[in-house]
């Protein structure tokens, strides 16, 4: 089954914003694998972050993912990845629907509330870097042939 990474961040987790999030994710219909609350290091944010890195903000993005708990997981389910990304809206809040993660709690692109994997490539280097095999839970949900 098609998996993704999404994470809450800093600012997402300081506005209690986490329960709002998995809530949207689990009554979509998706399985939650995997979630930790976790402050990154900067060498994980560098990693993570490494494609941005001639980019005029990677410095600040670094500054604001290390700069407190984020809550990192794992979701899995038909078209996740692409699914996911339409839930959280477009990265710059004043062009994401309303309806969506971004659209609906975030002003600016710096505070944007969530991040998730762009492509399957990214969803399986993301998981890699957050999560240990054995963190990853495959379970069997009694409600799954109802989706
Ligand atoms: S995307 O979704 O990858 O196409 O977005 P992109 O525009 O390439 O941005 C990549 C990540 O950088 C964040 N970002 C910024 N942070 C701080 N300041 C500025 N100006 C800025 N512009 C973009 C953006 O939120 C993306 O983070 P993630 O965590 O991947 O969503």
């Amino acid at each position: 089954m098609e998996k993704t990474f999404l994470m809450v961040k800093p600012d997402g987790v300081q506005r209690n914003l986490i329960g709002e999030i998995v809530s949207r994710f689990e009554k979509k219909g998706f399985q939650l694998a995997g979630a930790k609350l976790m402050t990154i290091s900067r060498e994980l944010a560098e990693n993570h972050y490494g494609e941005h890195k001639e980019r005029p903000f990677f410095g600040e993005l670094v500054n604001f993912i290390t700069s407190g708990p984020v809550f990192a997981m794992v979701w899995q389910g038909d078209n996740v990845i692409a699914t996911a990304r339409n839930m959280m809206g477009k990265t710059n809040p004043s062009e994401a629907a309303a309806g969506t993660v971004r659209g609906d709690f975030a002003v600016n692109v710096s505070n944007n509330i969530i991040h998730g994997s762009d492509s399957p490539e990214s969803a399986v280097r993301e998981i890699g870097l957050f999560f240990k095999e054995d963190e990853l839970v495959n379970y069997e949900k009694a409600i799954s042939s109802w989706i």
